[in-house]
Protein backbone atom coordinates (compact mmCIF):
# COMPACT_ATOMS: atom_id res chain seq x y z
CA UNK A 1 0.00 0.00 0.00
CA UNK A 2 1.67 3.44 -1.06
CA UNK A 3 1.62 6.63 1.11
CA UNK A 4 -1.49 9.07 0.78
CA UNK A 5 0.27 12.65 0.40
CA UNK A 6 -3.42 13.80 0.08
CA UNK A 7 -3.58 16.56 2.84
CA UNK A 8 -0.32 16.89 3.63
CA UNK A 9 2.07 19.63 3.59
CA UNK A 10 5.13 18.66 1.68
CA UNK A 11 8.58 20.00 3.50
CA UNK A 12 10.95 22.53 2.03
CA UNK A 13 14.64 20.86 2.16
CA UNK A 14 15.71 23.41 5.09
CA UNK A 15 12.93 21.69 6.65
CA UNK A 16 14.79 18.48 7.04
CA UNK A 17 16.52 17.94 10.75
CA UNK A 18 19.77 16.63 9.06
CA UNK A 19 20.11 20.38 7.31
CA UNK A 20 21.16 21.13 10.75
CA UNK A 21 24.18 18.42 10.00
CA UNK A 22 24.79 19.58 6.23
CA UNK A 23 23.72 22.65 5.21
CA UNK A 24 25.46 25.60 6.92
CA UNK A 25 28.48 27.42 5.70
CA UNK A 26 30.65 26.65 8.78
CA UNK A 27 33.82 24.63 9.49
CA UNK A 28 31.71 22.26 11.94
CA UNK A 29 29.17 21.32 8.90
CA UNK A 30 32.02 20.96 6.55
CA UNK A 31 33.24 18.56 8.60
CA UNK A 32 30.31 16.90 8.28
CA UNK A 33 30.21 16.40 4.65
CA UNK A 34 33.97 16.16 4.49
CA UNK A 35 33.15 13.02 6.55
CA UNK A 36 30.20 11.71 4.66
CA UNK A 37 32.36 11.63 1.42
CA UNK A 38 35.05 9.34 3.71
CA UNK A 39 33.00 5.87 2.62
CA UNK A 40 33.65 7.16 -1.06
CA UNK A 41 29.59 8.88 -1.67
CA UNK A 42 30.18 11.79 -3.94
CA UNK A 43 28.74 14.93 -2.42
CA UNK A 44 25.59 15.32 -4.74
CA UNK A 45 25.12 11.54 -3.50
CA UNK A 46 23.88 12.62 0.04
CA UNK A 47 23.39 16.29 -0.34
CA UNK A 48 20.05 17.64 -0.26
CA UNK A 49 17.93 14.00 0.45
CA UNK A 50 16.58 13.09 3.59
CA UNK A 51 18.68 10.91 5.39
CA UNK A 52 16.82 7.94 6.50
CA UNK A 53 18.34 5.47 9.20
CA UNK A 54 17.96 1.90 9.18
CA UNK A 55 17.96 1.32 12.85
CA UNK A 56 19.28 -2.94 12.48
CA UNK A 57 19.00 -6.05 15.49
CA UNK A 58 21.07 -8.15 13.20
CA UNK A 59 23.03 -10.22 15.28
CA UNK A 60 24.46 -13.86 14.80
CA UNK A 61 23.66 -14.30 18.72
CA UNK A 62 20.09 -13.24 17.01
CA UNK A 63 18.83 -16.10 14.80
CA UNK A 64 15.35 -15.19 14.56
CA UNK A 65 17.31 -11.69 12.56
CA UNK A 66 19.68 -13.31 10.85
CA UNK A 67 18.58 -12.27 7.27
CA UNK A 68 17.95 -8.54 8.34
CA UNK A 69 21.53 -7.72 7.01
CA UNK A 70 19.61 -8.66 3.48
CA UNK A 71 16.49 -6.64 4.42
CA UNK A 72 18.97 -3.93 5.46
CA UNK A 73 20.21 -3.66 1.97
CA UNK A 74 16.66 -4.20 0.20
CA UNK A 75 15.48 -1.12 2.28
CA UNK A 76 18.55 1.27 1.23
CA UNK A 77 18.06 0.17 -2.94
CA UNK A 78 14.34 1.60 -2.26
CA UNK A 79 15.83 5.00 -0.34
CA UNK A 80 18.23 5.32 -2.71
CA UNK A 81 15.74 5.14 -5.78
CA UNK A 82 12.98 7.09 -4.03
CA UNK A 83 16.05 10.08 -3.97
CA UNK A 84 17.06 9.82 -0.42
CA UNK A 85 20.10 8.66 1.63
CA UNK A 86 20.33 5.38 3.48
CA UNK A 87 22.57 4.98 6.03
CA UNK A 88 22.65 2.04 8.69
CA UNK A 89 22.83 1.85 12.22
CA UNK A 90 23.81 -1.11 14.24
CA UNK A 91 21.65 -1.80 17.51
CA UNK A 92 21.40 -4.09 20.18
CA UNK A 93 20.67 -7.28 19.39
CA UNK A 94 18.04 -9.21 21.66
CA UNK A 95 17.56 -12.20 20.53
CA UNK A 96 15.26 -14.42 22.75
CA UNK A 97 16.92 -17.41 23.55
CA UNK A 98 20.36 -16.97 23.78
CA UNK A 99 20.54 -13.49 25.91
CA UNK A 100 20.25 -14.41 29.61
CA UNK A 101 19.21 -13.51 32.41
CA UNK A 102 16.29 -12.61 30.18
CA UNK A 103 15.59 -10.01 26.86
CA UNK A 104 12.92 -8.10 29.09
CA UNK A 105 15.94 -6.63 31.33
CA UNK A 106 17.07 -5.31 28.45
CA UNK A 107 13.98 -3.94 26.56
CA UNK A 108 14.62 -0.62 27.96
CA UNK A 109 18.29 -0.81 26.81
CA UNK A 110 17.24 -0.94 23.40
CA UNK A 111 14.41 1.25 23.86
CA UNK A 112 17.34 4.01 25.02
CA UNK A 113 19.52 2.94 22.52
CA UNK A 114 17.22 3.58 19.84
CA UNK A 115 15.89 6.82 20.58
CA UNK A 116 19.42 7.82 21.30
CA UNK A 117 21.07 6.83 17.45
CA UNK A 118 18.20 8.60 16.28
CA UNK A 119 18.48 11.91 18.44
CA UNK A 120 22.58 11.62 18.06
CA UNK A 121 22.66 11.53 14.28
CA UNK A 122 21.22 13.79 11.30
CA UNK A 123 18.43 11.34 10.89
CA UNK A 124 15.11 12.67 9.15
CA UNK A 125 13.07 9.40 9.34
CA UNK A 126 13.94 5.15 10.00
CA UNK A 127 13.63 2.19 8.93
CA UNK A 128 12.99 -0.12 11.99
CA UNK A 129 14.50 -3.59 11.51
CA UNK A 130 13.59 -5.98 14.50
CA UNK A 131 10.82 -8.68 15.28
CA UNK A 132 12.45 -11.62 17.91
CA UNK A 133 9.72 -10.55 21.16
CA UNK A 134 10.93 -7.23 22.86
CA UNK A 135 13.01 -6.00 19.83
CA UNK A 136 9.66 -4.64 18.67
CA UNK A 137 8.09 -3.06 21.56
CA UNK A 138 11.92 -1.68 22.14
CA UNK A 139 12.07 -0.44 19.19
CA UNK A 140 9.15 1.41 18.63
CA UNK A 141 9.33 2.73 22.29
CA UNK A 142 12.32 4.82 21.29
CA UNK A 143 11.04 5.93 18.42
CA UNK A 144 7.91 7.28 19.54
CA UNK A 145 9.78 9.00 22.18
CA UNK A 146 12.21 10.00 19.63
CA UNK A 147 8.89 11.35 17.77
CA UNK A 148 10.52 11.07 13.76
CA UNK A 149 9.16 9.32 11.00
CA UNK A 150 9.04 5.83 11.28
CA UNK A 151 7.99 2.59 9.97
CA UNK A 152 9.09 -0.96 11.24
CA UNK A 153 10.11 -3.38 9.02
CA UNK A 154 9.17 -6.93 10.74
CA UNK A 155 11.93 -9.71 10.42
CA UNK A 156 8.73 -12.30 10.02
CA UNK A 157 8.30 -15.71 11.24
CA UNK A 158 10.02 -18.48 9.92
CA UNK A 159 8.34 -21.37 7.88
CA UNK A 160 6.23 -23.93 9.17
CA UNK A 161 7.95 -27.05 9.88
CA UNK A 162 7.23 -30.79 10.44
CA UNK A 163 9.73 -33.40 12.23
CA UNK A 164 8.20 -37.29 11.72
CA UNK A 165 4.75 -36.21 10.13
CA UNK A 166 4.37 -33.92 13.50
CA UNK A 167 4.06 -30.33 13.31
CA UNK A 168 6.73 -28.43 15.30
CA UNK A 169 5.67 -25.14 16.35
CA UNK A 170 8.73 -23.04 17.73
CA UNK A 171 8.38 -23.00 21.10
CA UNK A 172 4.98 -25.03 21.75
CA UNK A 173 6.33 -28.02 20.68
CA UNK A 174 9.82 -27.47 22.34
CA UNK A 175 7.95 -27.74 25.68
CA UNK A 176 5.75 -30.53 24.66
CA UNK A 177 8.14 -32.55 23.11
CA UNK A 178 9.85 -32.00 26.82
CA UNK A 179 7.64 -33.34 29.10
CA UNK A 180 7.12 -36.54 26.38
CA UNK A 181 11.49 -37.12 26.87
CA UNK A 182 10.73 -36.70 30.62
CA UNK A 183 7.96 -39.48 30.58
CA UNK A 184 10.03 -41.59 28.46
CA UNK A 185 7.74 -40.96 25.36
CA UNK A 186 10.15 -40.06 22.97
CA UNK A 187 13.99 -41.06 23.38
CA UNK A 188 16.85 -39.13 23.64
CA UNK A 189 17.80 -39.77 20.07
CA UNK A 190 14.70 -38.19 18.86
CA UNK A 191 15.41 -35.63 21.21
CA UNK A 192 18.52 -34.51 19.74
CA UNK A 193 17.40 -34.58 16.14
CA UNK A 194 14.73 -32.49 17.00
CA UNK A 195 16.78 -29.93 17.72
CA UNK A 196 18.44 -29.52 14.22
CA UNK A 197 15.12 -29.95 12.88
CA UNK A 198 12.39 -27.74 14.52
CA UNK A 199 13.75 -24.21 13.71
CA UNK A 200 13.16 -23.97 9.93
CA UNK A 201 14.01 -21.21 8.38
CA UNK A 202 15.29 -17.47 9.06
CA UNK A 203 12.97 -15.67 11.10
CA UNK A 204 10.62 -15.23 14.20
CA UNK A 205 9.15 -18.11 16.01
CA UNK A 206 6.07 -19.53 13.85
CA UNK A 207 3.85 -19.72 16.27
CA UNK A 208 1.19 -16.73 18.18
CA UNK A 209 4.30 -16.15 20.67
CA UNK A 210 5.29 -12.70 21.48
CA UNK A 211 7.31 -12.32 18.57
CA UNK A 212 4.40 -12.30 16.14
CA UNK A 213 1.77 -10.93 18.88
CA UNK A 214 3.74 -8.00 19.32
CA UNK A 215 4.41 -7.34 15.49
CA UNK A 216 0.65 -7.81 14.54
CA UNK A 217 -0.25 -5.72 16.81
CA UNK A 218 2.33 -3.01 15.64
CA UNK A 219 0.69 -3.70 12.77
CA UNK A 220 -2.70 -2.86 13.48
CA UNK A 221 -1.94 0.03 15.43
CA UNK A 222 -0.13 1.92 12.36
CA UNK A 223 3.51 0.98 12.48
CA UNK A 224 3.63 -1.11 9.33
CA UNK A 225 3.11 -1.35 5.46
CA UNK A 226 -0.33 -2.88 6.52
CA UNK A 227 -0.48 -6.99 6.76
CA UNK A 228 3.53 -6.89 6.78
CA UNK A 229 3.62 -8.77 9.82
CA UNK A 230 2.23 -12.08 8.49
CA UNK A 231 4.94 -12.11 5.52
CA UNK A 232 6.90 -15.18 6.49
CA UNK A 233 10.72 -14.67 6.13
CA UNK A 234 11.41 -16.72 3.42
CA UNK A 235 9.33 -15.26 0.97
CA UNK A 236 10.11 -13.64 -1.49
CA UNK A 237 7.20 -11.04 -0.84
CA UNK A 238 9.11 -10.37 2.90
CA UNK A 239 11.96 -8.63 0.22
CA UNK A 240 9.63 -7.07 -1.52
CA UNK A 241 7.91 -5.77 1.70
CA UNK A 242 11.22 -4.11 2.67
CA UNK A 243 12.00 -2.18 -0.16
CA UNK A 244 8.68 -0.55 0.16
CA UNK A 245 9.41 0.16 3.88
CA UNK A 246 12.29 1.99 2.23
CA UNK A 247 10.51 3.52 -0.94
CA UNK A 248 7.35 4.82 1.88
CA UNK A 249 9.52 6.22 4.42
CA UNK A 250 11.27 8.40 2.15
CA UNK A 251 7.81 9.97 1.38
CA UNK A 252 6.87 10.35 5.00
CA UNK A 253 9.88 12.37 5.55
CA UNK A 254 9.13 14.64 2.60
CA UNK A 255 5.41 15.09 4.81
CA UNK A 256 6.84 14.81 8.43
CA UNK A 257 4.33 11.97 9.06
CA UNK A 258 5.90 11.41 12.69
CA UNK A 259 3.96 9.40 15.46
CA UNK A 260 2.46 12.75 17.20
CA UNK A 261 0.53 13.39 13.90
CA UNK A 262 -1.17 9.80 13.55
CA UNK A 263 -1.11 7.64 16.78
CA UNK A 264 -3.89 7.93 19.32
CA UNK A 265 -5.42 5.80 21.81
CA UNK A 266 -7.59 4.55 18.77
CA UNK A 267 -4.48 2.89 17.20
CA UNK A 268 -3.76 1.68 20.62
CA UNK A 269 -7.05 0.25 21.40
CA UNK A 270 -7.22 -0.95 17.78
CA UNK A 271 -3.98 -3.05 18.64
CA UNK A 272 -5.66 -4.14 21.71
CA UNK A 273 -8.90 -5.95 19.61
CA UNK A 274 -5.55 -7.71 17.33
CA UNK A 275 -3.74 -8.97 20.61
CA UNK A 276 -7.14 -10.44 21.25
CA UNK A 277 -7.99 -11.84 18.42
CA UNK A 278 -5.26 -13.74 17.40
CA UNK A 279 -4.78 -14.98 21.37
CA UNK A 280 -1.49 -13.14 21.54
CA UNK A 281 0.96 -13.22 24.55
CA UNK A 282 0.36 -12.32 27.59
CA UNK A 283 4.00 -10.12 27.63
CA UNK A 284 1.80 -7.50 25.31
CA UNK A 285 0.23 -6.32 28.37
CA UNK A 286 3.04 -5.04 29.68
CA UNK A 287 4.63 -4.29 26.50
CA UNK A 288 1.41 -2.01 24.87
CA UNK A 289 1.46 0.07 28.79
CA UNK A 290 4.81 0.89 28.00
CA UNK A 291 4.93 2.05 24.60
CA UNK A 292 1.17 3.66 25.21
CA UNK A 293 3.05 5.15 27.81
CA UNK A 294 5.66 6.93 25.67
CA UNK A 295 3.15 8.40 23.45
CA UNK A 296 1.37 10.17 26.31
CA UNK A 297 -1.21 8.15 26.02
CA UNK A 298 -3.08 6.33 29.07
CA UNK A 299 -3.42 2.40 28.50
CA UNK A 300 -4.49 0.55 31.18
CA UNK A 301 -5.08 -3.14 32.33
CA UNK A 302 -8.62 -2.68 32.61
CA UNK A 303 -8.55 -1.00 29.39
CA UNK A 304 -7.54 -4.36 27.80
CA UNK A 305 -9.50 -6.52 29.78
CA UNK A 306 -12.70 -4.94 28.63
CA UNK A 307 -11.79 -5.47 24.76
CA UNK A 308 -10.92 -9.15 26.22
CA UNK A 309 -14.10 -9.71 27.55
CA UNK A 310 -15.73 -9.02 23.74
CA UNK A 311 -13.43 -10.18 21.50
CA UNK A 312 -12.51 -13.76 21.37
CA UNK A 313 -9.67 -15.40 20.06
CA UNK A 314 -10.11 -16.69 16.36
CA UNK A 315 -6.99 -16.98 15.30
CA UNK A 316 -6.39 -20.60 14.76
CA UNK A 317 -2.84 -20.80 15.75
CA UNK A 318 -0.29 -22.08 18.34
CA UNK A 319 -0.37 -22.36 21.74
CA UNK A 320 -4.28 -21.23 21.29
CA UNK A 321 -4.90 -23.81 18.08
CA UNK A 322 -3.40 -25.93 16.04
CA UNK A 323 -1.82 -23.84 12.97
CA UNK A 324 1.39 -21.88 12.27
CA UNK A 325 2.07 -18.59 11.17
CA UNK A 326 3.05 -19.84 7.30
CA UNK A 327 -0.87 -20.88 7.13
CA UNK A 328 -2.20 -17.97 8.47
CA UNK A 329 -0.89 -15.66 5.89
CA UNK A 330 -1.72 -18.19 3.39
CA UNK A 331 -5.39 -17.92 4.95
CA UNK A 332 -5.19 -14.25 4.33
CA UNK A 333 -2.88 -12.88 7.14
CA UNK A 334 -3.84 -9.89 9.65
CA UNK A 335 -5.82 -7.85 7.31
CA UNK A 336 -8.13 -10.90 6.58
CA UNK A 337 -8.18 -11.14 10.50
CA UNK A 338 -8.89 -7.38 11.29
CA UNK A 339 -11.66 -7.68 8.76
CA UNK A 340 -13.52 -10.39 10.72
CA UNK A 341 -13.76 -7.99 13.84
CA UNK A 342 -14.07 -4.39 12.07
CA UNK A 343 -17.17 -3.64 14.20
CA UNK A 344 -14.44 -3.08 17.32
CA UNK A 345 -12.00 -1.61 15.11
CA UNK A 346 -11.62 2.63 14.79
CA UNK A 347 -11.67 2.39 11.07
CA UNK A 348 -10.85 6.00 10.83
CA UNK A 349 -7.15 5.58 12.50
CA UNK A 350 -4.73 5.94 10.31
CA UNK A 351 -0.80 4.79 10.49
CA UNK A 352 2.66 5.29 8.40
CA UNK A 353 0.72 5.33 4.97
CA UNK A 354 -1.40 7.98 6.05
CA UNK A 355 -4.37 5.69 4.75
CA UNK A 356 -7.22 4.72 7.35
CA UNK A 357 -7.98 1.27 8.65
CA UNK A 358 -10.45 1.13 6.19
CA UNK A 359 -9.11 1.05 3.75
CA UNK A 360 -6.17 -1.63 4.63
CA UNK A 361 -8.97 -4.47 4.87
CA UNK A 362 -10.73 -3.44 2.28
CA UNK A 363 -9.32 -5.64 -0.10
CA UNK A 364 -8.67 -8.40 2.75
CA UNK A 365 -10.23 -11.52 1.97
CA UNK A 366 -10.10 -14.83 4.17
CA UNK A 367 -9.18 -17.84 1.93
CA UNK A 368 -9.28 -20.49 5.08
CA UNK A 369 -12.23 -20.29 7.62
CA UNK A 370 -10.77 -23.15 9.77
CA UNK A 371 -7.25 -20.70 10.00
CA UNK A 372 -8.88 -17.10 10.42
CA UNK A 373 -12.31 -17.91 12.37
CA UNK A 374 -14.74 -15.72 12.62
CA UNK A 375 -16.82 -14.75 15.67
CA UNK A 376 -19.45 -16.94 15.21
CA UNK A 377 -17.01 -19.67 15.33
CA UNK A 378 -14.18 -18.95 17.83
CA UNK A 379 -11.48 -20.81 18.59
CA UNK A 380 -12.20 -20.35 22.04
CA UNK A 381 -15.61 -19.04 22.81
CA UNK A 382 -15.59 -16.00 25.34
CA UNK A 383 -17.35 -19.13 27.97
CA UNK A 384 -14.62 -20.53 28.02
CA UNK A 385 -11.71 -18.11 28.48
CA UNK A 386 -9.55 -15.16 26.42
CA UNK A 387 -6.42 -14.02 25.26
CA UNK A 388 -5.88 -11.87 28.46
CA UNK A 389 -8.02 -12.19 31.98
CA UNK A 390 -6.84 -9.64 34.67
CA UNK A 391 -7.03 -10.79 38.10
CA UNK A 392 -7.19 -8.83 41.89
CA UNK A 393 -7.21 -9.35 45.26
CA UNK A 394 -4.83 -9.75 48.14
CA UNK A 395 -2.06 -11.50 46.46
CA UNK A 396 -2.04 -9.24 43.34
CA UNK A 397 -3.90 -5.65 44.23
CA UNK A 398 -2.14 -4.13 41.58
CA UNK A 399 -3.12 -7.05 39.38
CA UNK A 400 -2.01 -10.12 37.33
CA UNK A 401 -2.75 -11.77 34.65
CA UNK A 402 -3.54 -14.83 32.45
CA UNK A 403 -4.49 -15.99 29.37
CA UNK A 404 -7.54 -17.85 30.37
CA UNK A 405 -8.34 -19.79 27.20
CA UNK A 406 -5.24 -21.91 28.06
CA UNK A 407 -6.50 -23.04 31.18
CA UNK A 408 -7.75 -26.42 31.56
CA UNK A 409 -12.03 -25.84 32.74
CA UNK A 410 -11.39 -27.40 35.63
CA UNK A 411 -9.28 -25.50 37.16
CA UNK A 412 -11.05 -21.88 36.37
CA UNK A 413 -12.45 -22.62 39.48
CA UNK A 414 -9.86 -23.68 42.17
CA UNK A 415 -8.66 -23.81 45.49
CA UNK A 416 -5.37 -25.47 46.93
CA UNK A 417 -2.56 -25.47 49.27
CA UNK A 418 0.43 -23.15 48.18
CA UNK A 419 3.79 -24.43 47.83
CA UNK A 420 6.00 -21.90 47.67
CA UNK A 421 9.61 -21.56 46.08
CA UNK A 422 11.96 -18.09 46.54
CA UNK A 423 14.12 -18.73 43.56
CA UNK A 424 14.08 -20.31 40.24
CA UNK A 425 17.18 -22.63 41.42
CA UNK A 426 15.27 -23.64 44.67
CA UNK A 427 12.46 -24.88 42.02
CA UNK A 428 14.70 -26.36 39.84
CA UNK A 429 16.91 -28.16 42.54
CA UNK A 430 13.44 -29.77 44.21
CA UNK A 431 10.30 -29.76 41.79
CA UNK A 432 11.13 -33.54 40.74
CA UNK A 433 12.28 -34.28 44.39
CA UNK A 434 10.21 -37.72 44.69
CA UNK A 435 9.57 -36.70 48.62
CA UNK A 436 8.10 -33.06 47.69
CA UNK A 437 4.96 -32.68 49.15
CA UNK A 438 2.24 -31.73 46.34
CA UNK A 439 -0.53 -33.25 44.90
CA UNK A 440 -2.86 -32.14 41.19
CA UNK A 441 -4.78 -29.84 43.71
CA UNK A 442 -1.81 -27.78 44.84
CA UNK A 443 -0.85 -24.47 43.76
CA UNK A 444 2.70 -23.69 42.95
CA UNK A 445 4.08 -20.57 43.53
CA UNK A 446 7.85 -18.84 41.98
CA UNK A 447 8.53 -15.48 43.48
CA UNK A 448 11.23 -13.29 43.72
CA UNK A 449 10.92 -13.41 39.78
CA UNK A 450 9.76 -10.30 38.56
CA UNK A 451 11.10 -6.51 37.50
CA UNK A 452 13.41 -6.16 40.26
CA UNK A 453 13.63 -9.31 41.96
CA UNK A 454 15.10 -11.23 39.31
CA UNK A 455 15.63 -8.60 37.90
CA UNK A 456 14.21 -8.19 34.56
CA UNK A 457 10.95 -10.78 35.13
CA UNK A 458 12.25 -13.52 33.06
CA UNK A 459 10.18 -15.97 31.27
CA UNK A 460 9.94 -18.72 34.16
CA UNK A 461 6.51 -18.50 34.66
CA UNK A 462 5.77 -21.94 32.70
CA UNK A 463 6.22 -23.19 36.13
CA UNK A 464 7.32 -27.11 35.45
CA UNK A 465 5.05 -29.91 36.88
CA UNK A 466 6.45 -32.60 38.39
CA UNK A 467 7.30 -35.53 36.99
CA UNK A 468 5.75 -37.62 38.98
CA UNK A 469 2.75 -35.74 38.70
CA UNK A 470 3.05 -36.10 35.10
CA UNK A 471 3.69 -39.81 34.87
CA UNK A 472 0.02 -39.77 36.97
CA UNK A 473 -1.22 -38.14 33.57
CA UNK A 474 -1.53 -34.79 35.22
CA UNK A 475 -1.06 -32.04 32.25
CA UNK A 476 -2.22 -28.79 33.91
CA UNK A 477 -2.10 -27.09 37.65
CA UNK A 478 -2.48 -23.67 39.09
CA UNK A 479 0.69 -21.57 38.89
CA UNK A 480 1.42 -18.13 40.14
CA UNK A 481 4.33 -16.14 39.95
CA UNK A 482 5.54 -12.66 39.62
CA UNK A 483 7.68 -13.38 36.04
CA UNK A 484 6.20 -13.56 32.74
CA UNK A 485 5.79 -16.42 30.65
CA UNK A 486 6.81 -17.31 27.09
CA UNK A 487 4.08 -16.44 24.58
CA UNK A 488 4.76 -19.97 23.07
CA UNK A 489 3.45 -21.76 26.60
CA UNK A 490 0.13 -22.54 27.62
CA UNK A 491 -1.58 -23.88 31.31
CA UNK A 492 -2.97 -22.34 33.76
CA UNK A 493 -0.45 -20.11 34.71
CA UNK A 494 -0.68 -16.89 36.54
CA UNK A 495 1.61 -14.05 36.01
CA UNK A 496 2.95 -10.75 36.44
CA UNK A 497 1.79 -10.24 40.17
CA UNK A 498 1.86 -6.97 40.98
CA UNK A 499 3.77 -5.58 43.09
CA UNK A 500 6.12 -8.13 42.95
CA UNK A 501 7.98 -10.29 46.15
CA UNK A 502 10.96 -8.41 45.61
CA UNK A 503 9.69 -4.87 46.27
CA UNK A 504 7.35 -6.34 49.51
CA UNK A 505 4.20 -7.27 47.48
CA UNK A 506 1.92 -9.56 49.01
CA UNK A 507 3.31 -12.88 47.10
CA UNK A 508 6.44 -12.33 49.40
CA UNK A 509 4.20 -13.36 52.46
CA UNK A 510 2.47 -16.71 51.49
CA UNK A 511 3.92 -19.52 53.09
CA UNK A 512 3.63 -23.47 51.90
CA UNK A 513 0.33 -24.63 53.07
CA UNK A 514 -1.53 -21.54 52.98
CA UNK A 515 -5.05 -21.79 50.44
CA UNK A 516 -5.46 -20.24 47.48
CA UNK A 517 -8.02 -19.51 46.02
CA UNK A 518 -8.44 -18.60 41.99
CA UNK A 519 -11.92 -17.78 40.33
CA UNK A 520 -11.42 -16.80 36.66
CA UNK A 521 -15.07 -15.98 36.34
CA UNK A 522 -15.09 -13.33 38.97
CA UNK A 523 -11.18 -11.92 38.39
CA UNK A 524 -9.81 -13.12 41.55
CA UNK A 525 -6.83 -14.26 43.26
CA UNK A 526 -6.54 -14.37 47.25
CA UNK A 527 -4.72 -15.99 49.75
CA UNK A 528 -7.21 -17.09 52.50
CA UNK A 529 -4.59 -15.66 55.13
CA UNK A 530 -6.06 -13.30 58.07
CA UNK A 531 -5.12 -9.10 58.15
CA UNK A 532 -3.85 -9.89 61.42
CA UNK A 533 -1.45 -12.51 60.35
CA UNK A 534 -0.27 -11.52 57.07
CA UNK A 535 0.75 -7.90 58.84
CA UNK A 536 2.91 -10.13 61.32
CA UNK A 537 4.26 -11.77 58.45
CA UNK A 538 4.99 -8.22 56.69
CA UNK A 539 6.87 -7.20 60.38
CA UNK A 540 9.20 -10.08 60.38
CA UNK A 541 9.75 -9.69 56.10
CA UNK A 542 13.48 -9.98 54.98
CA UNK A 543 14.23 -9.33 51.40
CA UNK A 544 15.76 -12.05 49.85
CA UNK A 545 16.72 -10.96 46.11
CA UNK A 546 20.11 -10.20 45.10
CA UNK A 547 20.37 -6.44 45.16
CA UNK A 548 23.03 -5.43 42.39
CA UNK A 549 25.42 -2.06 43.11
CA UNK A 550 26.87 -1.69 39.59
CA UNK A 551 26.24 -2.60 36.09
CA UNK A 552 22.97 -1.82 33.53
CA UNK A 553 21.52 -4.54 36.28
CA UNK A 554 21.65 -2.07 38.96
CA UNK A 555 20.28 1.09 37.17
CA UNK A 556 17.56 -1.59 36.23
CA UNK A 557 16.52 -2.51 39.85
CA UNK A 558 16.77 1.57 40.90
CA UNK A 559 14.14 2.79 37.89
CA UNK A 560 12.29 0.06 36.66
CA UNK A 561 8.71 0.08 36.84
CA UNK A 562 6.30 -2.78 37.81
CA UNK A 563 4.54 -4.64 35.39
CA UNK A 564 0.80 -2.90 35.59
CA UNK A 565 2.52 0.23 34.71
CA UNK A 566 4.97 -1.38 31.48
CA UNK A 567 8.60 -2.17 33.38
CA UNK A 568 9.61 0.67 31.52
CA UNK A 569 12.02 3.02 33.28
CA UNK A 570 10.46 5.83 35.17
CA UNK A 571 12.70 8.30 33.55
CA UNK A 572 11.73 7.37 30.18
CA UNK A 573 8.18 7.77 30.44
CA UNK A 574 6.75 10.23 28.16
CA UNK A 575 7.46 14.00 29.94
CA UNK A 576 9.08 17.02 28.72
CA UNK A 577 11.01 16.98 25.20
CA UNK A 578 14.40 16.61 25.27
CA UNK A 579 16.02 19.19 23.21
CA UNK A 580 18.00 18.58 19.74
CA UNK A 581 21.40 18.29 20.34
CA UNK A 582 23.77 21.67 19.45
CA UNK A 583 25.53 21.53 16.68
CA UNK A 584 29.02 23.18 17.76
FE1 LIG B 1 13.06 -15.03 18.37
FE2 LIG B 1 10.93 -16.60 19.23
S1 LIG B 1 13.05 -16.73 19.73
S2 LIG B 1 10.98 -14.89 17.93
Amino acid sequence: MSFNANDLHKLDISALRSQRWYAPDTIRAFAHRQRSQQSGLNREEFMGKPVIGIINTWSEMSPCHSHLRERAEAVKRAVWAAGGYPVELPALSVGEVLVKPTTMLYRNFLAMEAEELLRQHPIDGAVLLGGCDKSTPALLMGAISMDLPVIFCPAGPMSSGKWRGHVTGAGTHTKKFWDQLRLGAITQHDWVELEGAMTRSIGTCNTMGTASTMTSIADAIGFMLPGASSIPAADSRHVQMAAQCGQTIVDMVWHDHKPSRWLTRANFINGVVAYMALGGSTNAAIHLIAMANRAGITLTLEDMEAVAREVPVLANLFPSGDQLMEEFFFAGGLMAQLKKVQQFLNLDAIGVTNRPVAAWIANANCYDDNVIRSLDNPVVPLSQGCALAVLRGNLCPNGAVMKSSAAKPELRHHKGAAIVFDSHQELSDRIDDPALDITKDSVVILRNAGPVGAPGMPEWGNLPIPKKLLQEGVTDMVRITDARMSGTHYGTCILHVAPESAIGGPLALVRTGDIIELDIAKGSLNMLVSDEELAERRRTLKPVHKVYERSYAALYQQHVTQADQGCDFDFLQAGSKVPEPPIF
